[in-house]
Parts: structure tokens; C-alpha cells; sequence
């Protein structure tokens, strides 16, 4: 199924075992903001529902069972990061100037600037919110403080990619250094909140967390560097958001930073003229395209995707299999193996 479907739909992506967990955040989603609501709340569960792919809460969830945690007291931190990386996206969307996300309008689109910069802000709030009511369900305290300053620390994080991303824009001679350090902020801070989180809520030993953090490191570098290749492996159809997008905000991505590595001049010339906004989106993307076909940089930098989910499941042999420790590696074969 493509989007856009049904709001508490299941989105049709997933691995089946975490199908029914999946299912749970969605009705859990559903619940928490239902429709009718004042105009906030309906703009905020519009960013919502539809789901993407609910990874971020999911990895709470799996977390936090792999090292004993109880199910239902931590479905509302689950829904608090899921709150805080939607927030994250409105925002994003409009940094991007973005149209498409999910297969539809994204907030900025449908409802304009101001309204998707305090749905955003109402989202990250959100957050709080959700998290701090885990103690409704008999979640000690000191986990929650615990928790709550994981998060908090991640999204603040993430803002300090969003920064540097803007940094680099329009210059490939930047090298990986500033990219590998960009995207650990940007996405792989989310990750890594969520499962951290996850590990402190369920009551996870020092070595347990730090496990599930290291994972998830691993795990939002691979994520990250294979969502810079779907402008170039997948169609807006599959995808749901404009394979245009990174090319016309002059973004340096993994790909076209190993492409800059293994061109010639010509091939630098090239890349640094499409990243400079000189040329209409499509044609910059064409080029980009083509030279990253012609010099291996795709296949180079699926390559280096793949050996961050080997990194990020050695991380898991720590923790005592399970059916939760089988879910993230799942997520992790699942994060470079997906067109959306
Ligand atoms: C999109 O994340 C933002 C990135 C970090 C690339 P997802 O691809 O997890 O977004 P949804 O929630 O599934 O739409
Ligand atoms: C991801 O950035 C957004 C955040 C981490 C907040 P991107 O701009 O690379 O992701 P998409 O392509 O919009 O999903
Ligand atoms: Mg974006």
C-alpha cells in the first residue's frame, strides 16, 4: 500500500514481528489525540496519523522489554518520542521548504508557516507531557527524571544537526568528518534517545543501557546515510517525500561526499555546480544521479551503511536474546533496506 491511507492504519512497512506493537502505538496515537479536537490538536494528530514508520517508538518499546520493562507503563514514553521526532519533522519541512511527507501535504504546506512552527513547538511539549504520564502506570520516579533528561538531551542534539546542516550546505569539499558528526546530531540523537530511554525505564544495568545506546548510534548513522540514497534509489511514489529536496537546499549527503571522494575533476566540478543552485532541481539531480552511478559512490556508500548495522547488532550480543532483541535487529537489517 502507498500512502497516503487510512489515519489508524497500520502503516504496511514493518517487519511482522513488530507488527503487533505497531499496532499498538497506532490505536495508543489514535487514543491519545482524538478527533474533534480544537484546531491545535487537529493540525498536531494530522502530523501524526497517518504514521510513518514508528521506529523511534518502537525502539523504545523493544528497549526497554529487552532488559525486563513492562509493556504498558511505557507506551506513553514511547508516544512522547514519536511526539518529539514529528515535531522535529514540521519543523524540518519547513527549513527544507518541503511540500511532501508521507505521501501527502506536509503540515507547512497545508497549513502555512505559522501554524506548523507552533504544532512543532506544541509537539515537542508534547513530549514532556506524554513521557511524565509513564508515572500514571507506577514508573518510579528517578527513571522517569532519568528519562525525560535523555530525551531532552537528544533534542537538543538534534537541533545542533539541524545547525550544522546549515552550515554545510552547497559545499561537497567538506569531507565525511563534518557529515558523520552532522548526522550522529541530527538523526542519530533521536535513536539513541529512544533507546536509551527505553533501557532506563525498563530498569536496565549500566551495561545493559550503554549497549542500547551504542546500537542505536550505530543504528541512526545507517538510517541516515541509506535515507541519502533514496532520492537516488527510490520515486516519490514509494518514498512519500521529494527525491528533489536535498539537492535544491544544496545539501552535501553521503552519497554525493563519496562521489566528491572518487571523482576526478570534472566529476567535482560537476557536483559542486549542482549543489550551488544554479541549476533547476531535476537537472542537479540527474547529474548527481548520474555521477554517483558512473564513479561506484552508491554502491561505496551502501557499503558503509551495511558495516554500521553489523556495528550497531554486535552491540545487541551483550543483552540476553529475546523476541525484543530479534525486533532491533530487525530495525537495524530494516533501516538499509527500504525504499521509504
Ligand atoms: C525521517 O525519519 C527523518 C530522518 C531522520 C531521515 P523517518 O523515515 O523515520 O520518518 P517517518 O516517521 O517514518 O515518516
Ligand atoms: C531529517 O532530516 C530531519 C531531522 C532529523 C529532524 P532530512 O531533511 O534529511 O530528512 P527528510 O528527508 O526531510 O525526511
Ligand atoms: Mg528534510
Amino acid at each position: 500500500m502507498t500512502p497516503p491511507y487510512p489515519a489508524t492504519e497500520v502503516p504496511p512497512n514493518l517487519l511482522s514481528t513488530a507488527r503487533p506493537t505497531i499496532t499498538r502505538l497506532v490505536r495508543a496515537l489514535d487514543e491519545r489525540l482524538p478527533q474533534g479536537g480544537e484546531r491545535l490538536d487537529e493540525i498536531a494528530r494530522y502530523a501524526l496519523l497517518p504514521a510513518g514508520k514508528l521506529l523511534r517508538p518502537l525502539l523504545l518499546v523493544e528497549s526497554a522489554r529487552a532488559v525486563g520493562g513492562d509493556y504498558d507503563a511505557i507506551i506513553p514514553a514511547a508516544l512522547g518520542v514519536e511526539y518529539l521526532h514529528a515535531g522535529s519533522l514540521v519543523h524540518d519541512d519547513v527549513i527544507d521548504g518541503d511540500v511532501l511527507r508521507r505521501g501527502r501535504p506536509t503540515v507547512v504546506a497545508r497549513y502555512g508557516v505559522e501554524d506548523a512552527v507552533v504544532t512543532g513547538d506544541a509537539l515537542i511539549m508534547g513530549m514532556f507531557a506524554a513521557v511524565t504520564d509513564c508515572a500514571d502506570h507506577g514508573l518510579p520516579a528517578d527513571r522517569l527524571l532519568d528519562a525525560v533528561r535523555v530525551l531532552a538531551r537528544a533534542g537538543v542534539d538534534l537541533c545542533r544537526g539541524q545547525a550544522m546542516e546549515a552550515e554545510l550546505r552547497g559545499d561537497p569539499r567538506c569531507g565525511l568528518d563534518p557529515y558523520l558528526t552532522m548526522i550522529a546530531l541530527k538523526t542519530g540523537a533521536l535513536f539513541r534517545g529512544a533507546c536509551q530511554a527505553g533501557a532506563v525505564l525498563g530498569g536496565g544495568s549500566p551495561a545493559e543501557q550503554r549497549a542500547l545506546t551504542e546500537f542505536a548510534e550505530h543504528l541512526g548513522l545507517a538510517f541516515q546515510m541509506h535515507d541519502d540514497l533514496l532520492p537516488h534509489t527510490s520515486d516519490t511514489r514509494t518514498s512519500g517525500k521529494s527525491g528533489m529536496s536535498d539537492v535544491a537546499n544544496g545539501r552535501p549527503t553521503f552519497p554525493v561526499l563519496m562521489g566528491y571522494a572518487m571523482a576526478g575533476p570534472a566529476g567535482r566540478d560537476a557536483l559542486e555546480t549542482a549543489l550551488g543552485g544554479t541549476l533547476p532541481a531535476p537537472e542537479a539531480l540527474a547529474v548527481v544521479t548520474e555521477l554517483l552511478e558512473s564513479t561506484g559512490a552508491l554502491e561505496a556508500a551502501r557499503e558503509r551503511a551495511r558495516v554500521e548495522v553489523v556495528r550497531a547488532k554486535e552491540c545487541l550480543t551483550v543483552l540476553d536474546s529475546s523476541p525484543s532483541t530479534a525486533v532491533l535487529a530487525a530495525v537495524a537489517d530494516f533501516s538499509i533496506d527500504r525504499e521509504l
